[in-house]
């Protein structure tokens, strides 16, 4: 498996571009099941995850091209509607075929994805709005089996906002008969970019972006094809915002980032003397002096983002003073810290709270992670840290970053892939 080898201690300047958001592309790529028609999606990144996502859907039964940026989902109606449990243990986000295959189709089965390396991260409240709308749902063998006739519109409440969730139960949404309020909704900008795809197919969705989502459904044949270009990645974005804020002398944009996604990060940034301005669509990065500490706790959006935890906890580990950094959204997401502490970080894990103080000088290991924000912010930490710094099991950055080694030796970083690495 391939490492990345960063020697830390280089300022970042110039420019880096954000590619797309995975986290909107996975979604809209399950979406192309609503209709029969060749859709086109535009500015995909070239990741493992859409790969994965494009496997699934060839496994189903429709043609997919990949030449990223682009993807073509093309034409076609002989679908199977079943997810097996090789494609869906490899991304958790396969289960977004989900509502997709139930309201076309009126079954799907798809297997459990079970746990993950940062948290149990169950189901239930993608099953609980299928209920709601008519479907009846089974476990068995590690497959969730659900069968309709035409879903109906429904009021679904969520007991907590959740991304896919939201997301799984809206496209189904968009094909029951009737009206659905979908309350408590999770509002991330991944949501409302699906929304607006769902609408450009010709489905009736308002409100998403805000925890109470209307959707009225369209009948079969209704939703048409599309050709959409995704929105920038904000996650991407912010993990470079948090790379460049970690030496002296650093001067980054990032061009192609909405700053409006990415408030919680900006603010907590400028409040550990990070320079942060906006120019367009870009966000300039420049760190002129040390770094104070700040606390974070993540929340859904508009908070703190859990994928930003990471990367933000290594930049406290530069600041002067005691910054705690709590997670709240999954409950193993701190598998950094014992990899942060072989680099010298003076961190102390309580729970899901971890207590950073500094300044430290990190210095380079060989280092790994189970998670793809843990392994983006170890990277990070290298490019701090005295000496080489050798990040194993790159398999989980490439499942969410493009060409990150490529991005940041752009930027002056001392970074390359070892190909094959133990
Ligand atoms: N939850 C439940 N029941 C459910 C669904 C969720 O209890 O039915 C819980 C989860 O266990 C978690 C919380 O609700 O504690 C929030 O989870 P959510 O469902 O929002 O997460 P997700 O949809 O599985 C998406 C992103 C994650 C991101 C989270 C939170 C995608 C494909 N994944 O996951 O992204 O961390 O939202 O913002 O959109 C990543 O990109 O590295 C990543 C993990």
């Amino acid at each position: 498996m391939d490492a990345i080898r960063v020697r830390g201690g280089k300022p970042l300047v110039g420019k880096v571009k954000v590619s797309g958001a995975k986290n909107a592309a996975l979604p809209i790529l399950c979406a192309t099941l609503l209709s029969d028609g060749e859709s086109k999606l535009r500015n995909v990144p070239a990741l493992r995850d859409i790969e994965t996502t494009a496997a699934l859907l060839r496994f189903l039964g429709r043609g997919v091209n990949v030449n990223a940026p682009e993807v073509v989902v093309e034409a076609g109606k002989d679908v199977r509607p079943e997810a097996p449990y090789e494609l869906v243990k490899q991304m958790r986000a396969s289960v977004l075929v989900l509502g997709p295959l139930l309201a076309r189709f009126g079954r799907a089965k798809v297997s459990l994805p079970g746990g993950c390396a940062i948290g149990a991260r169950p189901i239930d409240q993608h099953l609980k709005g299928f209920e709601a709308m008519g479907a009846t749902i089974k476990l068995e063998r590690g497959y969730v089996i659900a069968e309709c006739g035409r879903l109906r519109g429904a009021e679904v409440c969520f007991d907590l906002p959740t991304v896919t969730g939201t997301e799984n139960v809206m496209m189904a949404a968009a094909l029951a008969k009737g009206r659905s309020t979908l309350v408590n909704c999770a509002r991330e900008p991944e949501v409302e970019e699906l929304a607006r795809v769902l609408n450009k197919m010709g489905a009736e969705i308002d409100g998403a972006g805000t925890d109470v989502i209307h959707v009225r459904g369209r009948e079969q044949g209704e939703l048409l094809p599309f050709d959409h270009a995704i929105i920038p990645d904000r996650i991407e974005a912010g993990t470079y915002m948090c790379a460049a804020a970690m030496n002296e002398g650093s001067d980054v944009i990032v061009e192609g980032a909405e700053i409006q996604d990415l408030e919680a990060l900006v603010l907590k940034m400028r409040q550990a003397g990070v320079e942060v301005s906006t120019e367009g669509q870009s966000i300039r990065i420049r760190r002129t002096g040390p770094i104070r500490s700040v606390n974070v706790t993540t929340a859904p959006h508009p908070g703190f983002p859990t994928d930003m935890q990471a990367q933000f906890l290594v930049l406290m580990t530069t600041a002067k003073g005691e910054s705690v950094v709590s997670e709240t959204i999954f409950e193993n997401r701190m598998m950094h810290v014992p990899e942060l502490q072989r680099m010298n970080a003076d961190i102390a894990l309580r729970g899901n709270t971890a207590v950073v103080s500094g300044p430290v000088k990190l210095t380079g290991a060989s280092v790994m992670a189970t998670d793809l924000r843990a392994s983006a912010s170890l990277i990070i930490a290298g490019l701090a840290a005295e000496g080489e710094t050798e990040v194993r099991r790159v398999y989980h950055l490439d499942r969410g970053y493009e060409h990150i080694e490529a991005k940041l030796g752009a930027l002056g970083a001392s970074i390359e892939r070892v190909k094959g690495a133990m």
